[in-house]
């Protein structure tokens, strides 16, 4: 540990500071110092973004933990699958996997689509906005059949959005009303039976945890990247056709991955790249740094969907990591995607004003607004 390079931080704070008010340029400097990095966040952690080290920490989940990550400390996140460690966690996670197969969901594709007519903006609209409140619409129908309340799910989700410390303070009377009102429709799921991913979920143990979980993992970073998406496309008309959106969404989410940065922690002692890691250490790969390395992408600044044309190489993009772990929800973030996006085909999308400005905080957002216009024919 002591051998790795380490980016500027203060005698005592270490990197807490940096890293609660300017993360990226925090992962940046350490990137420039080299491919392994240390930084001190209250307990020493390590951050690595080369493919080999993606594919270590993403691959042997008996050595990275995932219990001792960061998403302990952000009670929305703290439960459920993704704190779960080997053995219990394959188990949870190949029930959790029928739901949220590619296959399950399609039968939600229609009642998606029903609700984005009523979505559709018209003229200036603010992309932001819209993804959030689109997303949060559209999860509701995929969850719940729209039958959770709008104002309480709302509620519910605002904190993650919120700047640090916000997102790591507990919030017991929120989590108890939004528990209730999952068991309330869970319950009459299992009597009267259902369509919606409730149906399916309220069958399986720790259900109320999972379903809470699960919809504090999705929301946010969904709604980014249907923002960051649209904001794209406003500047990019060529790519606004039906082949173009999923490479249009697979450059959004390697520019910016709204999971910008994920974290394990060491079970035991660990040797790489010649260096020894100590149990306990904190250890971090970053897709934002590994998406934009020059020498695994060919301009990585730039917004280029054709680059998508070719498979990426192995370990080299990872917007919804990798492995066992790979997200649960990544074929529900591109149905969703998908359906919201090609609600803005045909017509006319235009930017009009907007702060594009990177704003890194549970996930890795826009500052916003993102003014756009659509004009529908
Ligand atoms: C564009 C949208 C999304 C992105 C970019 C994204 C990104 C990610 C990433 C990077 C991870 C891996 C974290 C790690 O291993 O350190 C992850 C895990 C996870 N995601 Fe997503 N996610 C998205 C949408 C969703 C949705 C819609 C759901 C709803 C089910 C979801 C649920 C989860 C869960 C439960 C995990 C933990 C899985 C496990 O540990 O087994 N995500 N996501």
């Amino acid at each position: 540990m002591d051998t790795l390079p380490r980016p500027s931080g203060q005698p005592y704070a270490g990197h807490l500071p940096r890293w609660a008010g300017e993360p990226l340029a925090l992962l940046e400097e350490g990137a420039a110092l080299g491919s392994l990095f240390a930084l001190s966040l209250g307990v020493p952690a390590v951050v690595g973004f080369s493919p080999e080290w993606n594919r270590q920490l993403l691959g042997d989940l008996d050595t990275f933990r995932s219990g001792g990550s960061f998403s302990r400390l952000v009670p929305h996140l703290a439960g459920g699958v993704i704190l779960l460690d080997a053995p219990g966690h394959r188990s949870r996670r190949a029930h959790l996997n029928v739901p949220f197969s590619a296959a399950s969901l399609a039968s939600l594709r229609e009642r998606l689509r029903v609700l984005l007519h009523h979505l559709r903006p018209e003229g200036e609209f603010d992309a932001l906005r819209w993804a959030d409140d689109t997303t949060l619409h559209l999860l509701n129908a995929a969850y719940f059949s729209g039958e959770f309340p709008v104002p309480l799910l709302r509620a519910f989700l605002a904190p993650l959005r919120r700047p640090f410390p916000a997102p790591m303070l507990p919030r017991p009377a929120l989590f108890a009303r939004a528990s209730a009102e999952i068991t309330r429709l869970a319950c009459r799921r299992r009597a009267e039976g259902g369509t919606d991913l409730l149906a399916h979920l309220a069958r399986l143990e720790g259900h109320v945890e999972e379903t809470r979980v699960t919809l504090a993992a999705a929301h946010d970073t969904t709604t980014h990247t249907l923002a960051w998406a649209v904001w794209h496309l406003a500047h990019h008309p060529e790519w606004r056709t039906r082949e173009g959106l999923r490479p249009v969404v697979r450059e959004t989410l390697r520019l910016t991955p709204p999971g910008f940065i994920g974290s394990r922690r060491l079970g035991r002692e660990v040797e790489f790249g010649g260096h020894r890691l100590t149990r306990g250490t904190l250890a971090l790969y970053s897709p934002y740094l590994t998406h934009r390395d020059p020498d695994l992408w060919a301009r990585p600044l730039a917004f280029d969907p054709a680059r998508f044309g070719r498979p990426p190489a192995a370990w080299s993009y990872l917007p919804f990591g990798g492995g066992e772990r790979t997200c649960l929800g990544m074929h529900l973030a591109h149905l969703l995607l998908d359906e919201s996006l090609s609600a803005l085909l045909g017509g006319e999308l235009k930017p009009v004003r907007g702060n594009a400005t990177l704003r890194p905080g549970v996930t890795l957002g826009p500052t916003g607004p993102l003014v756009v216009a659509y004009r529908g024919r």
